[in-house]
């Protein structure tokens, strides 16, 4: 299954012509095409082909079938969610990467893809103020990140659990986390036998920051009685409001009472590049584990989640405890295979590498610092139009807003939220998402886009205060 060298060059050629014409146009609206899943399930529905059709055949299905169903992600108003815009080096790097197509399990199936994935896991340990000791796992995402971190969390505080599981008679795994909590720990958690219910949900201020006294006696309680408290998670930029969890006082309260202190920055992390973020998230460089996504903020292609531990052993021993025999040998510890969940792997940190090495760090950290500025502006201007109001406080780029009309907040008002937003859409002009806060429905906007602009924020806050006396004149 090979094609003709010679040949190869032309399709590759024409697969470059046709990316650079997509991403030429990604600043034209619409932001999401209008077309049903039905439609495009038509469009492209083939039987199984059993003799190839040539690789022209295939190139034209992309341009003919596939880039009109594609949203544009990365256009300059798709703020719905934190993956909202790669830089392009890090799609250069994404190319080159798949042409080398290395299988970096072990240090043989990719040297310097294995290198790379150090030396770049080490660049965010450095940025995260950890110690020497600590390393660096990269992974699909900040959920697979997240389940990592509770994997070790798990093994070091229930030593064997990884070989017997949880041992008969042993005191139930207690969990604390805000009501913030990102869906992902649900999930580690119930995988890795912990059980969602033994999650402790700790009510939050009108910050939606953790409310630190709940949360102690929580712990307390739960010290006195039945269940064992084993690990904090705090909150450095939730999904919903990105809010941030007082760090440091978690820090001093897991040191007290030996809990392990996981921090979910998934999204949040990119802000500790500025100082309003070093601020917010003073104290980060004291937990045992962070879950950090290059692929949100820190503007990467996904697949780039990244998880970072203070004590590099304590990654190294979970995993290595069920490790392929065949491949096992001297260099255990830097082959990826015993560092995370995955044993066959495409390099994951290449593209962070690739964009890292093209752009620096400091102009991330300047499109971090410009959308700190454009959720600040995009909040103030909302608040200043009638019959809007704000959700939250605005602590990062999440800025989540509810229009009610005459201030008369009643049955219709979360509903209402769900049709500005279809219509905001179906205008082509922007993608936002709903979100739920405190119980009432509103409309989230993630400044988590490079390319975005205060030029943006205007047509923003014009569509949506248009739309919105649309429906209420
Ligand atoms: C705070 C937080 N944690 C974890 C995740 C999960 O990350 P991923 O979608 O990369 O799996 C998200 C995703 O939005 C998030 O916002």
């Amino acid at each position: 299954v090979n094609l003709d060298l010679d040949e190869l060059d032309c399709h590759l050629q024409a697969a470059q012509d046709l990316i650079l014409a997509y991403r030429r146009g990604l600043g034209d609206d619409p932001v999401l095409p209008g077309i049903a899943y039905h439609e495009l399930a038509r469009l492209l529905d083939e039987p199984l082909p059993i003799e190839g059709q040539g690789c022209e055949k295939a190139l034209s299905a992309v341009k003919q079938l596939v880039i009109p169903g594609c949203t544009k992600v990365g256009h300059p108003r798709f703020l719905a969610w934190m993956n909202n815009s790669s830089c392009d080096a890090g799609i250069l790097g994404e190319m080159i990467n798949a042409g080398l197509a290395q299988v970096p399990f072990t240090f043989k199936g990719g040297k310097s893809a294995t290198a790379i994935e150090h030396l770049t896991g080490r660049w965010f340990c450095q940025i995260f103020g950890l110690p020497e000791a600590a390393t660096a796992s990269f992974t699909g995402g900040g959920s697979l990140a997240n389940l990592t971190a509770l994997a070790v969390a798990r093994e070091f505080q229930f030593p064997g659990a990884m070989q017997g599981g949880l041992p008969d008679g042993a005191r139930t795994p207690r969990l604390y986390m805000s009501e913030q909590g990102h869906v992902s720990i649900e999930r580690a958690a119930g995988l890795l036998g912990l059980g969602i219910r033994n999650i402790v949900r700790i009510a939050t201020d009108a910050s939606h920051r953790i409310d630190l006294q709940a949360l102690e006696a929580a712990i307390r309680r739960d010290q006195a009685g039945g269940p064992g408290p084993f690990c904090v998670v705090a909150q450095a930029g939730s999904a919903s409001v990105g809010a941030v969890d007082d760090i440091e006082a978690l820090a001093d309260l897991c040191a007290d009472h030996q809990l392990w202190l996981h921090v979910d920055a998934a999204y949040g992390g990119a802000a500790i590049l500025t100082e309003r973020g070093k601020r917010l998230l003073a104290g980060i460089e004291r937990a045992d584990s962070i879950t950090t996504d290059p692929h949100k903020w820190f503007s990467m292609p996904v697949e780039a989640g990244l998880v970072l531990f203070r004590n590099s052993n304590q990654l190294v021993e979970t995993f290595l405890q069920s490790s392929c025999a065949s491949y096992r040998g001297p260099m255990d510890e830097i082959n990826l295979m015993n560092r995370g969940l995955q044993i066959a792997q495409a390099p994951k940190a290449f593209k962070v590498w690739f964009a890292l090495k093209v752009h620096g760090l400091k102009k991330i950290r300047d499109c971090v610092e410009k959308d700190l500025g454009l959720a600040q502006h995009f909040a103030a201007e909302m608040a200043k139009r009638d019959g809007w109001e704000l959700l939250n406080d605005v602590q990062l780029s999440t800025v989540c807003a509810r229009f009610v009309p005459g201030r008369r907040d009643d049955g219709e008002t979360d509903a209402l939220q769900h049709r500005i937003l279809e219509r905001l859409e179906a205008s082509g002009a922007a993608l936002l998402s709903p979100v739920v806060v405190d119980g009432k429905v509103g409309i989230r906007v993630c400044f988590a886009n490079h390319r975005t602009g205060q030029g943006d924020v205007e047509i923003l806050v014009d569509a949506l205060t248009r739309i919105a006396m649309e429906f209420c004149p």
